[in-house]
């Protein structure tokens, strides 16, 4: 796993070394109305992230996840997640959060784009999925934004807070994803 730049963000890979800095931002509001989070203490997130293959190449399996900041800042904003599927070769799932105080200003937005890049380029995925409850419009808009296309909807697929959910399916191909690059940036977002 590398460190990635966008025009505003520094994405750096979350190891055993940093974990708790992520484990810090788990704990922050707002972040657990629409999916589950790990509820465990510093030291078994630790222990769980120490366990996480450690190189993001064509052919590892396992979640790979990065810190967000925005250039200059040591503070974490977020972070971003790729969960490489054993099943499925070549597919991957995405995952994000922006704390409260940076929302919409399109820095998920940025993030993801550069992680699906990173996932095409380095980590040899040719399909990148996404699942959101139907009630998160902000997640939702990241999503459309980026070109991800609706696939279905998986009733009572996932579970938040103990309580099962309806879910969105969304898929991103890279031939997709390498056409609205060649065309421009999608809908104003800078490719790194
Ligand atoms: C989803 C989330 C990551 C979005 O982060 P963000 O940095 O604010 O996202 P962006 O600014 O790039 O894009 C959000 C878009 O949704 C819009 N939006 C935000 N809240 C909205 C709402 N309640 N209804 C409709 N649109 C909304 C924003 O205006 C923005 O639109 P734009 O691109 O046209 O400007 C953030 O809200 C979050 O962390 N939520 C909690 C955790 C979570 O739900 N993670 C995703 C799980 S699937």
């Amino acid at each position: 796993m590398r460190t990635l730049r966008t025009p505003r963000l520094r994405l750096v890979p979350v190891t055993q070394r940093n974990a708790a800095e992520l484990w810090l931002v788990l704990q922050q509001p707002d972040l657990r109305t629409y999916q589950d989070l790990p509820s465990v203490g510093v030291a078994a997130f630790e222990g769980m992230v120490g366990r996480r293959p450690p190189r993001l190449i064509e052919g590892a399996a396992g979640r790979f996840e990065w810190l967000v900041y925005m250039h200059r800042s040591r503070r974490a904003l977020g972070w971003v997640s790729l969960r490489v599927s054993a099943g499925e070769p070549g597919a991957a799932e995405i995952g994000y959060s922006v704390v409260r105080e940076f929302r919409a200003r399109r820095i998920a937005t940025e993030a993801v784009s550069a992680l699906i890049d990173e996932g095409f380029t380095s980590a040899g995925l040719s399909l990148v999925r996404a699942y959101c409850v139907p009630e998160n419009e902000a997640s939702r808009r990241v999503l459309e934004r980026l070109g991800f296309m609706r696939e279905s909807v998986l009733p009572r697929g996932a579970s938040v807070s103990g309580r099962p959910v309806d879910v969105l399916s969304y898929v991103l191909a890279q031939e997709r994803w390498d056409r609205n690059a060649e065309i421009g940036p999608i809908a104003g977002v800078a490719h790194s």
